[in-house]
């Protein structure tokens, strides 16, 4: 084997710039391994990662449970398709349902939050007999042909042209602008119930409430997009059956993300009702319910669950808001548990710039005056605490510079 000469920070962006489509802006970091809360880079800094890896790193990076399943399953076998019977698969759809809210009772695994996005929308559509789709401005549901069509925020819809025809919109927590056009040709009302990428909204619990409520009278499959709020972050499994939501239960949630603890891996949870619309063949992907991704999400749950992550998420998010307390220039934190937008009087993109600076890592949004936080589920109050008086810095700066 030819030997490997030492790659520097520089030699890697050189090689990624040329060879790679540009499509993200990246931070100047080149990450090289991950424990929990913190990623180490290449040059041998290491990031406070409140973004949690994207939102994925929900039991934090390279939680050694998931490490051990992930190798003993690659061992024992990486993958066979659907076409055969799996006791990993078995045992990780029996654990994921028994957590869901009732009547969230059948798994649908896929790879991605898109693809989740799309079978949900499929699954409306056969249970109905109806085409239409109602989103929700701010929404963003993914990047494939029908997920892409049904996100109202910024420009994804007018990049994802010729878009799918049915998709319709409504305003993000005004129930009358669903109510105008949720008529019987809609098949499904589907929502962010935080909307994430918009700023980090949440919608009243009434709102919540009264979409159940239009949505039974009209006959429409309710689906929430939980790719982020899934799994944990908001310090419940899901936001759906949660009280800032009314404990309303749509009929479908679909998750990516943290689901896999970084192994990609998706999934649509559905009621009995819609699995009875359901046959053979109607869904399917190759390597969707493959055994390295269920190893992933069986030891995912489980860490989760091992750790309390859920009761850590609560107890540290107060220890978070009360800090940001301490903030002036944070005029309102948005969101719940570890999905929080931290509003600023001016533009979020430098406070970002100057806490990685910092060497931490946040979330802007396309609200720009909102920075997201996303953190591990593991995150712990001192590492709260290090970000706060980073950020304390940051602002006396910004003042001085004033
Ligand atoms: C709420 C939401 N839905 C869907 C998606 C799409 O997920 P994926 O990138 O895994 O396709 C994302 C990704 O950011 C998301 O935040």
């Amino acid at each position: 084997m030819k030997a490997e000469t030492v790659s520097t920070f520089e030699t890697i962006k050189a090689s990624e710039d040329r060879f790679q489509l540009a499509t993200y802006k990246k931070m100047p970091v080149a990450a090289e391994r991950g424990q929990g809360v913190w990623l180490y880079a290449s040059d041998g800094e290491r990031y406070l990662d409140l973004y949690g890896g994207h939102a994925v790193a929900g039991t934090g990076h390279s939680h050694p449970h998931v490490v051990e399943a992930i190798r003993a399953q690659a061992e024992q076998l990486i993958f066979y398709s659907n076409l055969v019977y799996s006791d990993v698969r078995a045992r990780v759809s029996e654990h994921l349902v028994s957590l869901a809210p009732q009547p969230l009772s059948k798994a649908f695994f896929c790879n991605s939050g898109t693809e989740a996005n799309e079978n949900a929308m499929r699954m409306a559509r056969m249970a109905t007999g109806r085409e239409k789709i109602i989103t929700f401005t701010g929404g963003f549901h993914g990047r494939t042909a029908d997920a892409i069509s049904a996100t109202a925020l910024g420009k994804y819809r007018e990049m994802g042209k010729p878009n799918v025809p049915g998709h319709l919109f409504a305003e993000f927590g005004d129930i009358e602008s669903v109510e105008k056009i949720a008529d019987e040709t809609v098949a499904a009302i589907m929502l962010e119930p935080i909307q994430s990428m918009a700023g980090v909204r949440m919608a009243d619990a009434e709102f919540y409430r009264a979409l159940r409520k239009l949505c039974d009278e009209r006959s429409i499959v309710l689906i929430y997009d939980e790719v982020q709020t899934g799994v944990g972050r908001t310090g419940e499994w899901f936001f759906a059956g949660n009280e800032a939501g009314a404990a309303r239960v749509p009929d479908i949630i679909t998750l990516a993300k943290a689901l896999g603890s970084g192994v990609p891996v998706g999934a649509c949870l559905v009621t009995e009702k819609i699995a009875s619309h359901i046959k053979e063949n109607d869904l399917g992907t190759t390597f969707g319910g493959g055994m390295l991704a269920m190893a992933a999400v069986k030891a995912t749950l489980e860490a989760i669950e091992e750790d309390r992550m859920l009761e850590n998420v609560k107890a540290v998010e107060s220890h978070l808001r009360e800090r940001l307390s301490e903030i002036p220039q944070v005029v309102r934190v948005q969101g719940l548990g570890f999905l929080l937008g931290l509003e600023f009087e001016e533009k979020a993109a430098p406070v970002h710039k100057a806490l990685l600076e910092r060497r931490i890592i946040t979330g802007t949004s396309s609200d720009a005056n909102v920075l997201r936080l996303l953190p591990p589920l593991c995150l712990k109050r001192e590492e709260v605490d290090l970000f706060i008086e980073a950020l304390k810095e940051v602002m006396k700066l910004a003042k001085q510079q004033l």
